[in-house]
């Protein structure tokens, strides 16, 4: 499983690849936002410009999806490696910086010490579910692999819904 390393939260969060990065953040209870975010969001359509990350450097290449058109076009005065997390899906581990707007206080030390330890890459597929581990699935199995336990592969906003469906 990819890892998300959030350095001003000093914390590792793990997720499956593909998932949202802003709905990672979310469920795991990550404050993405300022105050004009919490204040009123667009809800990850890539409208609001208010849920920045930094990417930071000691990450797995390629760790997050190419930017958006939406970024692309919203991001054209901030830095190359501010992403808009409600855009990004993580495919890879990766290391970022929350708000990167707002000072963090020994940031050098802060990043050296996140970009030290060690970061496992992470798959860049979902594991396999256990039919078709084994080889290609039985003919006469027609259950299809989310009734089996499997999980769904999208949502309905073009992100990836972990296991449990949240
Ligand atoms: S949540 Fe509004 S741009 Fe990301």
């Amino acid at each position: 499983m990819p890892v998300i390393r959030f350095v001003r939260e000093q914390r590792d969060v793990e997720c499956y690849p593909g998932e949202n990065l802003r709905e990672v953040a979310l469920r795991e209870g990550i404050e993405l936002y300022g105050l004009k975010g919490r204040l009123g969001n667009c809800g990850g359509c890539g409208q609001c410009i208010t849920c920045f990350v930094e990417v930071v450097e000691g990450g797995a290449g390629n760790a997050l999806t190419e930017q958006t058109s939406v970024e692309l076009l919203k991001l054209k005065r901030r830095p190359q490696t501010w992403r808009l997390a409600c855009q990004a899906l993580v495919q890879k581990s990766v290391l970022v910086l929350t708000r990167p707007q707002v000072g963090l206080g020994d940031r050098d030390g802060e990043l050296s010490r996140a970009r030290s330890l060690p970061l496992p890459e992470g798959p860049t597929a979902w594991p396999e579910p256990p039919d078709a581990a084994e080889g290609e699935m039985s003919e006469e199995s027609e259950t299809p692999p989310e009734a089996a336990g499997a999980p769904s592969t999208t949502s309905g906003e073009g992100g990836v819904l972990p296991a449990d469906g949240r």
